[in-house]
């Protein structure tokens, strides 16, 4: 039996939590069968796209979208291209003492990002604090605000268990990449703006997971509203967001109190499956 493909590491937005019930709702509402095509549009780490794969779905019937890194990623790993040899020489220069990683990626960020920028994304990515994205500020140079240390409880704060500097670890990360890169091969993939796609194959079910209205953070953003009118005749687009737009849409979780290492609370987001289909 296949082992259960994982997405590659933690980011923030990522549905990796979500992906089984929006891929319930989806499979409740249509009959799929082996011609069913699927849009997986602001893929990010590719939860959905993964969680379609583990149940079936053949990557040559997923187009996979972002115009982030993570597009440029899954393109190499759907065309063939992702040398997870050269990975694995990336994985093994992580130190093994986790108080010296934080200061190994510092290094490594500084690095110029146009040479092997996906290998080094990944290992970036990983370590981002907050999961939060990590993106291309031009041709050279990556775009974050700050990275995860190792840290162990300290009786003041009210965390009781260490913290890792990277989610996952390294090794946890390799064996997660020689299963995508088994198995993922032959998803099609576009790094390009989402307005570069407005064609779609007939039998079609579409995703999108956009930036949520009033957040920022991705280092790009386009108008919702606008694309779904564009696309609507298409296909029944199926919406992640914060809240609810549109008139059929499912309540997926309840925002929720997140704890931090300070234990400082603040309430998260509610999650919304919205719904549009041509009339
Ligand atoms: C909420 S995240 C998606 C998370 C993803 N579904 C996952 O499970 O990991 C939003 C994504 O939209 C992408 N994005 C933002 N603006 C875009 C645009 N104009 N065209 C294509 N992708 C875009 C970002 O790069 C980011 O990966």
């Amino acid at each position: 039996m296949n082992t259960k493909l994982e997405i590659p590491c933690a980011y923030q937005g990522g549905k990796q939590r979500l992906a089984k019930d929006i891929v319930n709702i989806i499979f409740n509402e249509n009959e799929i069968n082996e011609s069913t095509r699927f849009y997986d549009l602001c893929c990010g780490t590719g939860a959905i796209t993964i969680e379609l794969v583990n149940r079936g779905i053949k990557p040559k019937n997923i187009t996979m979208l972002d115009i982030s890194v993570w597009g440029m990623f899954w393109k190499a790993v759907g065309d063939g291209n992702f040398d997870i040899d050269k990975f694995k020489e990336y994985i093994d220069s992580v130190p093994e003492d986790k108080f010296l990683i934080q200061s190994y990626i510092k290094e490594l960020y500084k690095q110029p990002a146009n040479i092997d920028t996906i290998y080094k994304f990944l290992l970036i990515q990983a370590t981002s604090f907050g999961s939060k994205a990590i993106w291309l500020k031009n041709e050279i140079e990556w775009c974050t605000s700050s990275f995860r240390n190792y840290w162990q409880p300290n009786g003041i704060a009210k965390r009781k268990s260490p913290v890792n500097p990277m989610i996952p670890m390294p090794d946890t990360m390799f064996k997660r990449m020689v299963n995508i890169v088994e198995r993922m091969k032959g998803v099609n993939v576009i790094n390009d703006d989402i307005n570069s796609l407005l064609e779609f194959e007939e039998n079609s079910i579409t995703y999108i997971d956009p930036p949520y209205q009033n957040t920022s953070g991705y280092g790009y953003s386009f108008g919702l509203n606008e694309y779904i009118n564009k696309i609507i005749k298409y296909n029944k687009i199926y919406i992640s967001e914060g809240i609810e737009l549109s008139e059929k849409s499912y309540l997926l979780s309840k925002g929720r109190a997140k704890g931090g290492v300070s234990g400082n609370r603040k309430k998260a987001n509610d999650e919304w499956l919205n719904v549009y289909e041509a009339v």
